[in-house]
């Protein structure tokens, strides 16, 4: 672009559970610059889930130098990037030894369920009722809480730096945030809100770490240095690039990836909801300044804290833990194409499902049903299937759990939601968000930029800048300006979306409870 002075950008790190980015975005949170890598995902036993700590240093810092570069040859120069935001992907904890800053054990992210049994001995365990009333979560194998709990019990380096009060902790934010300025040396050790009421650790409503909550999970906060927890977006806290093409530049925002992509799609009112198609798939619903705890298996979360007035705003939240990565199932498991896009394609060449209907239990089941030990599980094959069928089903999988979650909002809120955003990597497959729309009965929208979870972290750190954003009032009326939009209305016969739908609860029912 033309050279100007004047300009300023944000830059922008995503770190998701398959790849990072890092996006430089300018005035109009149009993105400049940008580039991805992909990293590699540990499966060391079934069920476990791991990543390399220091790949996802590695994969975002050198996303930061590509970009930069592709930035700095348009013709504009470092010091007009104002600021950092950070979004990443959510629950899955680290542990490092708080004075030399080198981690003790892989990462065990969020979809890992070794902690099955833990689980179970803590749902008999005195308390366990009020948990989810206290923290949001309920008691699964998702949240932060219980993974710590399992490296306390039986990784010995962890158990060592806990003994001898030299653990230090920390959901993916917090070992970003600390290794870009550096790590040990500054010690910047921070959380933001939305990435804390993930732990299971802080009180949903006074947003600190709860002691009832620390105890139930058998943590003693004088053992390990829990992060400070602090607001989405702020100019101080978060510390500034230590090394690099960045150095110097600050970090002034950070939310979990699914709050960013709220932020991102603008759902600053109660009553509006995005449903995010990443490698899980989480549909979150503004609810307003006050929690709102479900009865009907969603969970209760920070949806963002920009400080304002002391008030946070929360979301009711549909995790659901397989969404892009059962296309990569197809991909890399079944070896049936090459690339995500075929899968769609695939999906095409067959008019419906045939029968075939896929529960994507890889990780269990989550909202609405939370299922630890249900296993994925394929029904309805018979001589007929093809390749397309079980594409088909595999897509559909999430689009039914969309639609159960969708249901359970509805009767939470009290109030049928008029329209859904969407994003992510499935979201660009129209045959996916026309199923969605069909199996849900909701108009389906889509918007032109798709990249919304890098944008709310831009957009979090903007607000903490002078000169920059000014309010989210000032960010919602640019973006009402976009254009590209696509709209997807329900359009399947209703006799035969209940049908369908009716076939999906029945294949989750028989999906429970398969033991190995
Ligand atoms: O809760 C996990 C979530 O934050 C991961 O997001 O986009 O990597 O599926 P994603």
């Amino acid at each position: 672009g033309p050279f100007n002075a004047e300009d300023w950008f944000i830059g922008s790190v995503d770190q998701g559970t398959t790849s990072s980015r890092f996006i430089i975005f300018n005035r109009n949170a149009d993105i400049v610059a940008s580039h991805q890598i992909e990293f590699e995902n540990h499966y060391p036993e079934s069920g476990w889930h791991e990543h390399d700590p220091e790949d996802l240093v590695d994969s975002v810092q050198d996303c930061m130098e590509e970009a930069v570069k592709q930035f700095t040859d348009q013709g504009y120069s470092i010091d007009q990037i104002k600021a950092i935001g950070i979004t990443n992907q959510r629950e899955t904890i680290l542990c490092w030894d708080k004075h030399t800053g080198k981690p003790l054990c892989n990462a065990v992210v969020w979809p890992d369920t070794r902690t099955k049994d833990i689980v179970r001995e803590l749902k008999l365990r005195e308390g366990a009722e009020k948990i989810p009333e206290l923290c949001g979560l309920p008691l699964s194998t998702y949240p932060s809480s219980v993974k710590l709990m399992w490296l306390l019990r039986n990784h010995e380096l962890v158990q060592k730096a806990y003994e001898e009060s030299r653990l230090a902790i920390g959901t993916v934010d917090t070992w970003l945030v600390y290794r870009l300025n550096g790590g040990a040396e500054r010690n910047v050790h921070v959380t933001d809100t939305t990435n804390a009421s993930r732990t299971q650790f802080m009180n949903l409503r006074t947003r600190k770490y709860d002691d009832e909550l620390l105890d139930f999970f058998g943590v003693d906060p004088t053992k390990v240095a829990l992060p400070k927890i602090v607001t989405s977006s702020c100019p101080k806290l978060y510390g500034s690039i230590a090394s690099g093409s960045l150095a110097g530049v600050k970090i002034a925002g950070c939310l979990g990836d699914q709050s960013s992509a709220l932020v991102g799609q603008c759902g600053f009112q109660p009553g509006q909801a995005k449903n995010t198609y990443g490698t899980g798939c989480f549909l979150l619903y503004n609810v307003g300044h006050e929690p709102v705890i479900s009865k009907y298996g969603l969970l209760s979360t920070v949806a963002y804290d920009f400080g304002h007035k002391g008030e946070a705003t929360y979301a009711l939240e549909g995790s659901i833990a397989v969404g892009g990565s059962g296309v990569k199932f197809l991909l890399h498991n079944l070896g049936f194409e090459r690339d995500s896009k075929r899968i769609t394609e695939l999906a095409e060449s067959v008019p419906d499902n045939g029968g075939v209907y896929f529960v994507t239990a890889f990780s269990g089941l989550f909202a609405p049903y939370w299922v630890d030990d249900a296993k994925g599980t394929l029904f309805g094959i018979t001589q007929h299937t093809k390749k397309g069928h079980i594409a088909r089903a595999t897509l559909e999988a999430t689009c039914f759990q969309t639609r159960a979650i969708l249901d359970a909002m509805e009767k939470d809120s009290g109030h049928k939601l008029g329209d859904l955003a969407v994003d992510g990597g499935m979201s660009n497959s129209d045959l996916t968000m026309q199923t969605q729309a069909d199996l849900s009965g909701i108009r389906v929208e889509r918007p032109a930029m798709r990249e919304t979870t890098a944008l709310g972290a831009a957009i979090a750190a903007g607000l903490a800048i002078r000169g920059c954003w000014n309010s989210l009032e000032e960010v919602e009326t640019l973006m009402k300006t976009k254009e590209g939009r696509k709209t997807f209305l329900p359009e399947m016969e209703k006799k035969k979306v209940v049908r369908m739908y009716n076939k999906w609860e029945h294949a989750v029912e028989m999906s429970r409870g398969w033991v190995i």
